[in-house]
């Protein structure tokens, strides 16, 4: 590391900016190594505004020339940006600057991917395109003229004017430079229209590369969906002519919700049956739908600071999980959700990089796009919903929606809101905003004279930063079963606000057993001691889908548990009641399929830890994969006939029916695979007619050492399709041993098709060999040297995915003294690199220090 440690800024020093803008004007001359940019901005001083200092920010630009009210001025270049003295009224400020989009690969700002120009301003990349504030605060209206010999030329807003090779853009919504788009290149659109609740017709239009037209049938049908969800849901109706979304090769995440130009990762938005697999097709249609959402929830009320982002991501994360449950089924959905939440926001709340819903403060804003802002963001609103009902839920959006539009808002702004509707009183529940870290909740219960009554005790360990916890607002929707098994008390919503309380149930003929935390209704870890008895029974007489899922995962938890640490194991109650569950031919083959999956190995390791006992990587798997034969073993007889039933006869359709089949199918063919040596797998690979069945059949293949000749041909008949070869490079590390894991991914680091400056790719193979808990926790410790050799080797090509890909390491406290020592060199010798990026220092040295 060079120079002193980065400073972090602090919410508490938010000012309002001095100078607001009525309008800006911008003028693109695209070049690839010599962009100039023209800007015309009609500042204003702000009223609220303490001082009349002027500070543009601006990095990475040649200024070429500067003028006020139309006079020349020479602005000082300062750090970050330039001042310069101003009039004491509105003023004209005119700018000319010249950036390099072609040698831009940190893919912020404007760049180019596969000889396209692209921009991605959020957080700060704007500040990369001209001298402007950069802050969500300081909203215009934009007008934007694009000069450059490419015949698509695209931004923000409804088309203006276009002629030979030029083309302008009004956008009349005032919206923070943060949601400014530009795109130009040689595209082709798939068009359509979609007409609004008051009868306004919408051009909509999805560009992508001549030769991707076949896979954006998809998105366009769940853009539609989502403009109609949002319509019927929350009455909101969208507020432009046009609607555009983009697919970009090259870009840092999933996509990008910039006013009335939505960029896509093409990973995000392109979809075929030959190419995608049914995971894809509801990832991206949740995607869509996510940055269809933001033109309200984020757009037309933005933030005020990035301190607030949570306000936007939470909102929107919540609103994109209602819409897939709605168009999918509820119950797969929410344990798909719950199970992302785990395994993501969990596992980083109770680590080094654990920080509030709305931190006090950060270094570099790109590193708190995680999962806390976004998944545990989004468990806040659902709390809230389930806090003040259905009914008054939509009200109080009803509220937000008139009361903010137009405004960079705060997350204060949004729990007044619900306040001033319900009439409830939210200051302990904005704990949870404040807070970090993950309540644990133990229970206990009594009963005795018909008299029911279970125990809570809420505790929330001590974070970075947080030593001292205090009781946090925890809505816990409990639902109570007879000992017949039928529900005797129906879902109430109990509300924990003390450290310790108890709730009572009168006039219960019989000890009842408790169905707590239905539909996972608060991010808490819940602590029960119960027995396997009791789980089994909660597995087959629960109504509550998420808990009845629920109980089967904890017996399978406490089997794994006790396998990687060589206690006796009692498989019988587990093996059992996932029997039973199979045969119910009532339950929807997704949630089958649900059930037949087991806790991640990192879970796990997780669970040991929390539990005192140090998690040995190679056992955890060898856990797993002795609870996985002896499933097989179990069940053999069954597999065959149900994966028979599981086949679909209707042609290929990314729906969740037919999806539900085949994961079940799938699931079923991890069991078979361990008993037939990949005979069957070797079948299914040979006549899929669909990625995800093709891709699953390759990974069995892979398991049993098979893979060789499918891998091959796998890649010869793909090896034109970026997004599937992201796939060839993904699966082979996944699925490699614990011992091959390191040697198969660098290995593969030498592959001609190894594009590393592309993030999708680069993400593929590391990403992959980060979820290969063993593999990547091996004791030669290869792995964590190999990636940290790659992230430093990334970091100054792009600081954002070499910084955000370093929480890899996040869990290196939780592993033996040999581990943590390989660890620990292996980020220190990441911090020691010459000229690491701001990004990267500041993870790395909360992981180290946290
Ligand atoms: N706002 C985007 C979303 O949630 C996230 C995003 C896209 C982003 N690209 C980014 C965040 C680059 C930081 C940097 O939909
Ligand atoms: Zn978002």
């Amino acid at each position: 590391m060079t120079g002193t440690a980065p400073q972090p800024i602090f919410l508490a020093d938010y000012a309002p900016p001095n100078w607001l803008i009525e309008e800006v004007s911008l003028t693109f001359r695209l070049d690839p190594v010599a962009t100039r940019v023209k800007s015309t901005i009609r500042f204003v001083p702000n009223p609220d505004a303490a001082s009349r200092d002027f500070f543009l920010h601006g990095e990475h630009l040649t200024l070429i020339r500067a003028s006020i009210d139309g006079t020349e001025v020479t602005p000082d270049l300062v750090e970050g940006g330039l001042t310069a003295a101003v009039p004491d009224m509105a003023f004209t400020w005119e700018a000319e600057v010249e950036i390099s989009p072609e040698t831009n690969t940190a893919l912020e700002g404007l760049y180019m991917s596969n000889g396209m120009y692209c921009t991605q301003c959020e957080a700060e990349g704007f500040r990369r395109i001209t001298y402007y504030p950069d802050r969500p605060d300081v909203m215009a209206p934009f007008r934007v003229r694009i000069e450059g010999g490419l015949p698509v030329l695209l931004s923000n807003g409804n088309p203006t004017g276009s002629g030979d090779g030029w083309a302008e853009w009004h956008d009349p919504w005032p919206k923070p430079a943060y949601l400014f788009a530009l795109v130009a290149g040689e595209l082709v659109a798939r068009d359509d229209s979609f007409t609004t609740m008051s009868g306004k017709d919408v051009d909509l239009k999805l560009w992508v590369r001549p030769g991707d037209e076949g896979k954006t049938a998809f998105g366009m049908e769940a853009l539609k969906a989502s403009m109609k969800w949002d319509e019927e849901v929350y009455g909101r109706e969208y507020d432009l002519d046009i609607f555009q979304i983009v697919a970009v090769s090259d870009f840092n995440m999933g996509a990008m919700e910039n006013k009335g130009l939505n960029i896509f990762n093409t990973s995000a938005v392109l979809a075929s049956s030959e190419t995608s697999t049914d995971a894809n097709f509801e990832r991206i249609e949740a995607i869509i739908a996510h940055e269809y959402f933001h033109n309200w929830t984020g757009n037309r009320i933005t933030c005020r600071d990035w301190f607030q982002l949570s306000l936007k991501e939470g909102l929107t994360v919540f609103r994109d999980q209602q819409f897939s449950g709605d168009l999918r089924s509820k119950a797969v959905c929410r344990i798909n959700d719950v199970s992302a939440l785990r395994g993501r926001q969990f596992r980083e709340d109770n680590g080094p990089l654990a920080h509030q819903v709305q931190p006090d403060s950060f270094v570099e804003i790109n590193n708190f796009y995680t999962a806390t802002i976004y998944e545990k963001g989004a468990e806040l609103i659902g709390m809230m919903k389930t806090l003040v009902g259905e009914e008054a839920y939509y009200k109080a959006l009803d509220l937000y929606f008139t009361r903010h539009d137009g405004d960079a808002a705060t997350i204060e702004d949004w729990v007044r809101v619900f306040e001033d509707s319900t009439g409830r009183d939210l200051t302990q529940f904005r704990r949870w905003y404040k807070q970090a870290g993950t309540p644990r909740l133990m229970v206990s219960e009594d009963f005795n004279n018909d008299t029911y009554t279970l125990h809570f005790e809420q505790e929330t360990p001590p974070t970075p930063g947080q030593d001292e916890k205090l009781p946090q607002h925890i809505p816990i929707a409990v639902g109570l079963i007879g000992p017949n098994g039928d529900e005797v008390v129906s879902t109430q919503v109990l509300e924990m606000t003390e450290a310790k309380q108890s709730f009572v149930f009168e006039g219960l003929g019989a000890k009842p057993t408790p169905s707590i935390l239905r539909h996972f209704s608060a991010p808490v870890i819940l602590q029960r001691d119960s027995s396997p008895t009791e789980r089994a029974f909660l597995l087959a007489h629960d109504t509550d889908p998420f808990n009845k899922w629920e109980a089967g995962r904890t017996l399978a938890k406490e089997v794994l548990i006790a396998l990687s640490t060589d206690e006796d194991a009692s498989l019988e109650a587990y093996l059992d009641a996932i029997a039973i569950m199979l045969r119910d031919d009532s339950l929807d083959p997704a949630f089958r399929a649900l059930t037949l999956g087991l806790p991640s190995q990192d879970d796990l390791a997780q669970t040991l830890f929390d539990a005192g006992v140090t998690p040995d990587p190679q056992k955890i798997y060898n856990a797993q994969q002795t609870l996985w034969q002896a499933m097989a073993e179990h069940l053999q007889d069954m597999l065959p006939r149900m994966m028979a039933e599981m086949e679909v006869s209707e042609p290929f359709a990314p729906n969740s029916e037919q999806a539900g089949k085949r994961a079940l199918g799938l699931g079923l063919l991890n069991l078979l695979n361990r008993l037939d040596g990949g005979a069957a797998a070797k079948v299914l690979y040979d006549r899929a007619d669909n990625m995800t069945l093709r891709l699953g059949a390759l990974g069995y293949l892979l398991q049993v050492q098979k893979g060789d000749a499918a891998l091959a041909e796998f890649r010869s008949q793909f090896d034109h399709d970026e997004l599937v070869m992201d796939k060839w490079f993904s699966l082979q590390v996944y699925h490699a041993t614990p011992d091959q894991a390191a040697a198969v991914t660098e290995a593969l680091t030498k592959d001609p098709a190894f594009h590393w400056k592309n993030p999708n790719r680069f993400r593929a193979l590391f990403g992959a060999l980060g979820m290969n808990h063993a593999g990547f926790h091996h004791a030669s410790g290869k792995a964590y040297a190999l990636a940290a050799d790659w992230l430093i080797k990334l970091d100054p090509v792009n600081h954002q995915i070499a910084a955000r890909m370093t929480s890899g390491f996040e869990t290196w406290r939780h592993y033996d003294a040999d581990r943590q020592d390989m660890m620990k060199s292996a980020l220190t010798r990441i911090l020691a690199t010459e000229g690491l990026s701001r990004d990267s220092q500041e993870m790395v040295g909360r992981i180290l220090n946290g």
